[in-house]
């Protein structure tokens, strides 16, 4: 098969965007909309790799920093899409085969429609093979001109086209095949003579079609799926488009979707066969979800890393954390980065772990919060415990052993050691090193007055009864 090279279109401005942002960098479910073309791109196994940046082209080139298979070319001005891919062919230099054009701003297209592209191109040995779509409002996109039989003439823009040419439905989707050495032949042509004083790419295939070559324009099989990402409606339009993609995904490799409809997942996150999501959930970022769990209503994961069989019960937040098999997760837990959940564990309700390690079969059940804490296995953590680990200017560690048991509200003041097996009494302030197998209470001496109780109590209900009847009177 012929090699490709790749050229992303992604110097445009957006400016219905209204954005601060460029546009290729707005996520469309969570991916950058330049991140999800590159991603199709790179399954053509290109030769080359292109990207056009201008508009805010800094904020791009960082972006796509950690790329090191791309070239990034700045077209300063912008000066139309015929332009931009002729700012292209120093870097396709001593390439001859096919030249795929994408749009940075057309971030649903998918890999095997794009595969189709290219086979047709090599397969009917055409200079140009483009994409067209059939759509009810054509707007301002151009329209695909054939004649009788249906042969593909050429494009014209809304700006350039007659009545009857803007009463045309089938659109040019900006997404093409070209023979390079056409391109290098034709783009120097190129005129601005036109309504829009830009240089247009689609006046390549025109020249094509007059040096009687063969172009094939191919509807794309799911129109809305190339129809490009120009204002925030279309951005809302093309997140659930992708939504709803990945839900099916998912349910077609064996996950459970209680809700498909509220079930948030974004397109670069991994969940495991047998689990069940229920609605509203909403996971994020580069999460991975494993096998046989249960997420509950309403948790949100973002870059979590979840083994097999875990259940969270609902209304948790997760970040950047590690949670093992079998972990029972919430309701109302708060993992934060850096917590580090091992098998087992109990996390329950209004719980923040921090920065910690909470050992195996570990519970820490109810209202506490856990930051830089090394907890090994099989320790029980009453409720209200709280680790101090800030001091005002810095933080310190809390660690402790295996199989201790630490009663509720207690407070464990950084840095402090607590040993193996230890037991520590119900609402001690821990301040020293607990010695492995210790007792250790903080505790003052509890004193009982027979009788004064009733007595206070009486008192003061008496005062706020006449109080009351002061008022009514
Ligand atoms: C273009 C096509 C139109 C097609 C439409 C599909 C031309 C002249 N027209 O419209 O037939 O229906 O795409 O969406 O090509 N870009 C640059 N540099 C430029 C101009 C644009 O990199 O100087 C990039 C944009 O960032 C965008 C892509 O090219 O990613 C398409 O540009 P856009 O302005 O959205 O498309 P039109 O020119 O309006
Ligand atoms: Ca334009």
């Amino acid at each position: 098969m012929p090699s490709t090279a790749v050229i992303i279109l992604a110097a445009g401005q957006g400016t219905r965007m209204k954005s601060d942002l460029p546009k290729v960098l707005h996520p469309v479910n969570g991916v950058a909309m330049v991140d999800q073309v590159l991603a199709v791109a790179r399954d053509l196994q290109p030769a080359r790799t292109v990207v056009v940046i201008g508009h805010q082209g800094e904020r791009v080139r960082d972006h796509l920093a950690g790329a090191d298979d791309l070239t990034l070319i700045d077209q300063t001005p912008q000066l139309g899409t015929g332009d931009a891919v002729r700012q292209c062919l120093p870097a396709l230099e001593g390439f001859h085969g096919t030249v795929v054009v994408l749009s940075g701003d057309v971030p649903l297209i998918q890999a095997n429609e794009l595969g189709r592209l290219v086979a047709t191109h090599h397969e009917r040995h055409t200079v140009v093979t483009l994409f067209t779509a059939v759509v009810d409002t054509p707007g301002g996109l151009g329209r695909v001109v054939r004649d009788d039989t249906g042969r593909f003439l050429r494009i014209v823009e809304a700006k350039d086209a007659q009545p009857h040419e803007l009463a045309i439905h089938e659109i040019n989707a900006g997404i093409y095949c070209f023979d390079a050495d056409l391109l290098r032949r034709c783009l120097p042509k190129v005129t601005r003579d036109n309504a829009q004083g830009e240089f247009y790419l689609p006046d390549v295939v025109a020249m094509a079609v007059a040096e009687r070559h063969l172009v094939e324009a191919l509807p794309y099989t799911e129109p809305s799926e190339v129809l490009g990402v120009n204002s925030r409606l279309d951005l809302a339009h093309a997140s659930a488009h992708a939504r709803r993609r990945v839900n099916e995904a998912l349910m077609a490799s064996g996950v459970t979707l209680v809700d498909p409809a509220t079930t948030y997942v974004e397109s670069g996150v991994q969940v495991g066969r047998d689990t069940v999501l229920h609605p509203g959930v909403y996971l994020r970022g580069a999460t991975r979800i494993g096998a046989g769990c249960e997420i509950g209503p309403y948790s949100s994961y973002v870059d979590a890393v979840v083994g097999d069989g875990v259940r969270d019960r609902g209304y948790s937040h997760v970040e950047g954390c590690t949670i093992a098999a079998e972990v029972l997760v919430g309701p109302f837990s708060r993992l934060r980065p850096g917590a580090e959940i091992a098998t087992g564990a109990h996390i329950g309700n209004f719980v923040e772990v921090k920065k910690s390690r909470i050992g195996a079969g570990s519970k820490v059940n109810h209202l506490s919060y856990i930051g830089d804490t090394e907890m090994g296995a099989r320790v029980n953590v009453g409720a209200g415990t709280i680790t101090c680990n800030y001091d005002g200017a810095n933080k310190h560690k809390t660690v402790i052993g295996d199989d201790v048991f630490i009663g509720s509200d207690t407070q464990l003041v950084a840095p402090v050691t607590v040993g193996d097996g230890a037991l520590i009494g119900a609402g001690t302030t821990v301040t020293q090193d607990v010695p492995a197998g210790a007792l250790t209470l903080t505790r003052a001496p509890q004193e009982n007055r027979p009788g004064a109780g009733k007595k206070y109590l009486d008192r003061a209900r008496q005062i706020a009864a006449e109080k009351k009847q002061k008022k009514q009177e």
